[in-house]
């Protein structure tokens, strides 16, 4: 890999758009199926819950009819990041009404249209949608049919319809944001959208399909509420861990400054290197592209690029951090061992735990700090040198592997 062409990951917004202000007049249950008890919870908590699960996702948009809109939120109680919008009087006018809220919203935020109808949505299906979106406008799950197809007249077959080119559509649709609000701002009122990807491709934009889950069903008769291929969202059970390790030497040396950890250090000599040689942020940083099996330091900040002489390690820890997210994953724990005879380390150590799950993001029982000296052996002992080792684990999706 290049180092000159590296960028920092961008960060892209991702928000959920899950409308809940239909009737529910097929299911017929006295007050609209969203909010009627699917397994042990209001059948719009699922979703809620499932999207609040994914690393990815900033905020939660849930569209409900005017009226309502109290009895969602004591349903939803303090759940973080959710917002509520009023719906129209079709599912294609309460989708409308939740774009327009966030129309100041850059264009390539990634929206994610869901009906609460749909319980089961897993953390697969919004990654294998998010990584869809970075090649197309729009994106949906989609099932293919496996019975026979056939047109009837009055219970009497008229023809047989191949199947082999036939999907069967579910939610969540996602879409780059500035496309599907302007596709629905050319979408013909007159007209019934059964969903967001038919409305952006009559903008002239396509939709890709990703395998669908049956999981994802949705609730449309009052029987649906009992049927048993409509399970449980498998949302935690689809993660495998990785291990990454690091170890980084730097020179110690008189009139240069002691960085660890992000943390500047009182000491007579520091330590020297082309960025502000952190050596227990180098180390992390290896750690973190170990685990993701995305090469080392060098090659993604070479020393040889000027860019990064001087340079404050805490934007490679945050690198590495933001490839781990790009693949979906999660930082468990991070721990690491500064070996050094001098300075201590001990009276340093919480604000180093803090600087590090600061710049990661993660809280501070996730981070260890450790130290030791070599009992004055070697380039350690003899104070020529600090040398760091790191190891974390991260979880990531299974299916990224
Ligand atoms: N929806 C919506 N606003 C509408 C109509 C529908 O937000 N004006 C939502 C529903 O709440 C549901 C999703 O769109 O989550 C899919 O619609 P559907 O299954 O048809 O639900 P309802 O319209 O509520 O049911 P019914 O058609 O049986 O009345
Ligand atoms: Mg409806």
């Amino acid at each position: 890999m290049s180092g000159t062409e590296t960028e920092l990951p961008p960060h892209v917004r991702r928000i959920a758009i899950i409308v809940a202000a239909g009737k529910g007049e097929r299911a017929g249950s006295g007050m609209p199926k969203q909010f009627v008890d699917y397994l042990d919870k209001p059948l719009l908590m699922h979703s809620i819950e499932a999207f609040a699960d994914w690393p990815l996702c900033d905020a939660i948009i849930v569209v409900i009819a005017p009226d309502q809109i109290e009895l969602a939120q004591s349903i939803v109680g303090n759940e973080p990041n959710v917002s509520f919008v009023a719906g129209g009087d079709s599912r294609r006018q309460s989708v409308l009404n939740a774009l327009q809220s966030i129309a100041s919203y850059e264009s390539d935020t990634r929206v994610f249209i869901h009906d609460a109808a749909r319980p089961g949505l897993s953390l697969s299906i919004l990654d294998r949608l998010d990584n869809a979106l970075d090649s197309a406008r729009g994106a949906i799950p989609a099932l293919p049919v496996v019975d026979s197809l056939c047109r009837a007249d009055d219970l009497s077959i008229v023809e047989h319809i191949d199947r082999t080119e036939l999907w069967r559509i579910q939610t969540p649709q996602a879409f780059h944001f500035g496309s599907i609000l302007k596709a629905h701002g050319e979408w013909n009122v007159g007209q019934e959208a059964t969903d967001d990807a038919m409305v952006l491709r009559a903008s002239g934009e396509q939709v890709v399909i990703v395998e669908g889950d049956e999981a994802l069903q949705k609730i449309t008769y009052a029987s649906d509420f009992s049927r048993s291929d409509l399970t449980e969202p498998t949302l935690h059970n689809t993660r495998i861990f990785r291990t990454g390790i690091g170890y980084d030497v730097h020179r110690l040396a008189s009139g240069d400054e002691l960085w660890l950890c992000g943390i500047k250090m009182d000491h007579e000599k520091g330590l020297a290197g082309h960025s502000d040689a952190d050596v227990a942020l180098h180390a992390l940083t290896d750690a973190l592209l170990g685990a993701m099996a995305l090469g080392d330091i060098g090659e993604h900040f070479p020393p040889s690029d000027p860019r990064w002489k001087g340079a404050s390690s805490e934007q490679f820890v945050k690198y590495a951090a933001g490839l781990v997210r790009a693949k979906h994953g999660e930082i468990i724990n991070v721990d690491l061992t500064i070996i050094c005879e001098a300075p201590k380390i001990g009276p340093y150590r919480q604000q180093m735990r803090q600087s590090v799950a600061d710049m990661l993001d993660l809280s501070f029982e996730r981070v260890s700090i450790k130290a030791t000296t070599t009992e004055r052996l070697g380039f350690t002992g003899r104070e020529e040198g600090i040398a760091t080792q790191a190891i974390t684990t991260v979880a990531i999706p299974d299916h990224q592997e």
